[in-house]
């Protein structure tokens, strides 16, 4: 029989029809004579319900052996079921096996995280996986649409650097024919020869740095889009960085609300989310780091996270007895699971515990000249509920390219977005040096091969403007508007020190 074949996101459309859909199986549970398929196809997920029919008895004995992930191309009425996933069910009246399969290693309930990421190539077939990835689309989407309906011109710049464009100690050094060179840890010094042609340019594309931190942060293959504007000052280039955030955050909660569910994320703290963004220069931050209310915001942090440990211990204790009088295998396996699941939290409030009585010494014992840390950036953005820029950083903390204030040369005119709930730094941009001979003392300052600089110092010898730009990290992005911890799940097959497999 031919049918329509759709997919389970168009379902709502084809309610009392007959339809056809390809996929895999994700989970399936037996009942006597009904077997209710959870069939995912890329687009969405959907329970089909089986019936052991006079005429279909070795179907339904093939299905009921099926295991996860196996896949195969069903056919069925659709019909509207508030109840069940997605909202709408399928009443099977065929069921073809395309390949099936036999102990997929990755089960609906929880693996450890080097397990999964040892298995990324299949879990990125996992629920959470999915959404993940659906909100970075919609990240890159954005970002996308907002520079090419603002006027800006998209400029591919080169994956071979010949010279740093950041700090020198992250460059990933490539045999180059010979001659070494490195990979991009930017695209901006391109970019600005382009801004100079074009006005408004960006690019976007692979960043690398050989980050030898292992944080939640850090990743050494990175995608990130830098704008780099001509005629334009800091006030300028925060405004666009707020409107360009803003429109990300929009997009996301417009297109991904079934994601951002699935993720379990609160949505309070990013509809609050208004323009303009909270600006702080650097010294604020320092008075803010040294404040009573830094101090009680740590403090009652640790309060709170010690409550929580205690709270997961009684449960844990609770549901220990409850296990051992469960009569169902099932009831056991679904406490010791939330038994695992409330560990793995334990172990990771215990860490973070551990560790506030040290950001507390950072922020209360923070000198005035040091770039913020990690656990700086946390507390300024935990202050506050929208994100913050935090401009003018001392000089000697930047990039030699940064251009000094004319009303205080000890600083920059940079900045940092950092995003709030303790997400930290997700933008980086300043304006640029565009005065040829201070642009070279930096150069000189800084050790760099001056060599390597004569195009770019090109740049303030023929038509020089005011100008700058800034970077956004997309993993550090998508992490924050998803809510998770970890940048490592946000994209595919994240690169860290210490992993590059699969
Ligand atoms: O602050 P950064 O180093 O700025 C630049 O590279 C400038 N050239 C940008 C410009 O002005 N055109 O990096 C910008 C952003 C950071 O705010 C962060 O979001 C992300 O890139 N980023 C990383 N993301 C993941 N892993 C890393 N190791 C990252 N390093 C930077
Ligand atoms: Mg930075």
């Amino acid at each position: 029989m031919e049918s329509n074949t759709i997919r389970i996101s168009e379902m709502k459309d084809h309610v009392g029809q007959e339809v056809t859909i390809k996929g895999w199986l994700y989970n399936s549970r037996a009942s006597g004579k009904v077997q209710f398929l959870i069939i995912r196809d890329g687009s969405g997920m959907c329970q089909g319900i089986l019936e052991k029919k006079d005429d279909q008895v070795e179907l339904f004995d093939q299905v009921k052996h099926l295991g996860q992930e196996s896949s195969l191309i069903v056919t069925g009425l659709v019909r509207a079921e508030p109840r069940s996933v997605g909202g709408y069910e399928l009443a099977l009246n065929d069921v073809k096996i395309i390949h099936p399969t036999a102990d997929y290693p990755i089960t609906p309930k929880s693996h450890g995280i080097d397990f999964v990421m040892k298995n990324r190539h299949l879990h990125l077939r996992s629920r959470k996986q999915w959404a993940l990835a659906r909100i970075r689309h919609t990240v890159i989407e954005a970002v996308r649409i907002f520079f090419n309906s603002n006027g800006f011109i998209l400029i591919d710049t080169p994956i071979f650097a010949p010279a740093a464009g950041e700090e020198s100690q992250t460059l990933f050094n490539v045999d180059y024919f010979g001659e070494e060179v490195a990979l991009a840890q930017t695209g901006q010094l391109y970019l600005e020869a382009a801004a100079l042609s074009h006005g408004r340019v960006y690019c976007f594309g692979p960043t690398f740095r050989a980050e030898k931190s292992k944080t939640r942060r850090h990743l050494t293959e990175f995608w990130m889009v830098e704008p780099e504007i001509a005629y334009i000052d800091l006030d300028g280039l925060l405004e666009v960085a707020e409107q360009f955030i803003y429109a990300i955050v929009q997009a996301v909660l417009n297109d991904r609300r079934a994601e951002l569910e699935i993720l379990e994320r609160d949505l309070a703290p990013l509809e609050k989310i208004q323009l303009p963004f909270a600006r702080l220069s650097y010294s604020e931050s320092v008075d803010l780091l040294h404040s009573n209310r830094a101090k009680e915001h740590l403090q009652k942090q640790l309060d709170d996270k010690q409550r929580k440990v205690s709270e997961l211990e009684n449960s844990i204790t609770q549901w220990t007895t409850e296990q051992d009088s469960a009569k169902k295998q099932w009831q056991k396996d679904k406490l010791s699971q939330q038994i695992q699941l409330a560990q793995e939290e334990i172990s990771e409030l215990k860490e973070q515990i551990s560790n506030i009585p040290h950001h507390m010494e950072l922020a209360a014992g923070f000198n005035w000249g040091k770039d913020l840390g990690g656990s700086d950036e946390t507390i300024i953005s935990e202050l506050h509920e929208r994100p913050v820029f935090v401009h003018r950083y001392p000089k000697q903390a930047k990039a030699f390219y940064m251009k000094p204030d004319p009303a205080d040369p000890r600083v920059v005119l940079n900045f940092d977005c950092l995003a709030p709930q303790g997400y930290g730094e997700i933008i980086g941009g300043s304006m640029r040096e565009d005065n040829y001979d201070d642009l070279l003392k930096r150069i000189q300052a800084e050790n760099l091969n001056e060599e390597d600089y004569h195009w770019y110092l090109d740049l303030r010898k023929y038509g020089s403007v005011p100008h700058g730009g800034f970077g956004l990290g997309i993993e550090r992005t998508v992490a924050w508007l998803a809510g998770i911890k970890h940048i490592r799940e946000t994209i595919a097959f994240p690169r860290m020190m210490g992993k590059i497999y699969p």
